[in-house]
This record gives C-alpha cells, structure tokens and sequence, in this order.
C-alpha cells in the first residue's frame, strides 16, 4: 500500500489555504462536514473524508439533486456514495462511479501545527 499521507504533506503556502479544524477532530474513521468562511455571508460546504491513515476532501454537494452529500452518505470501498440515489464518487479523484464526466471537486489538504487545512481555490 501507498503513503496515503504524502498527499497531504506539506505546509500550506499560497493559495486560499483555509484552516478546517485540529486534527484530532477527524482522527477516527468517517465522514466531517465543514462550512468554511469564505467571506462574510458565503460559506464553502466540505466534507473530510478519514479512512484509515488518509484524509480527503470534497466539495459536500451532489451533482444529481445539489443536496448536501454528508446528509446521507457512506463509504463503500474507494467512494463515497451519495445516500439519496446511490451515485458513488471516487474520494481522491470525485470522479463518479460510472464514465459520466460527472464529478464532485476535490480539494488538497495539509496538516500544519495540528491542524488540518483545506486549499480552496489556487
Ligand atoms: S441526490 Fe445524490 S444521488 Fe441523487
């Protein structure tokens, strides 16, 4: 098996890193969603995904119905899978399940003193 944590090695330079929460707050296995400040009315909605020793975000909307996928969704193997209609997505790519050109946003993350950060936009 692969580092999965050297995808989120790093300090967190440029770009509009965002600090989502101390890592101990997504150490366990599951599904977090985050509504990181984007401004002083907009909100940008995140879902931080940890299996295992990996972590991985997503934009938490569904592309079918725009709810929120952390409403309802699990993990199957290497997606997460949107509890409403069942459309499953790759957690590092957010590629849907089947060859649609559907997909959900990604985003980097990195761990800096502590704390996990998000890239939202670079
Ligand atoms: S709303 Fe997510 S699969 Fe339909």
């Amino acid at each position: 098996m692969s580092n999965p944590a050297a995808k989120y090695e790093g300090e967190p330079q440029g770009g509009a890193w965002r600090r989502v929460c101390p890592a101990e707050d997504v150490a366990a296995d599951g599904l977090y969603p985050f509504a990181l400040p984007l401004g002083d009315l907009l909100h940008a909605p995140l879902l931080v995904v940890r299996r295992g020793d990996a972590l991985y975000a997503l934009h938490d909307e569904c592309p079918h119905r725009r709810v929120k996928l952390s409403e309802r969704a699990y993990l199957k193997g290497d997606l997460v899978v949107c509890g409403w209609h069942h459309w499953g997505f790759h957690l590092e790519t957010g590629a849907h399940m089947l060859p649609t050109g559907i997909c959900v946003p990604t985003y980097p993350l990195a761990l800096r003193d502590g704390a996990l950060w998000a890239l939202l936009e670079s």
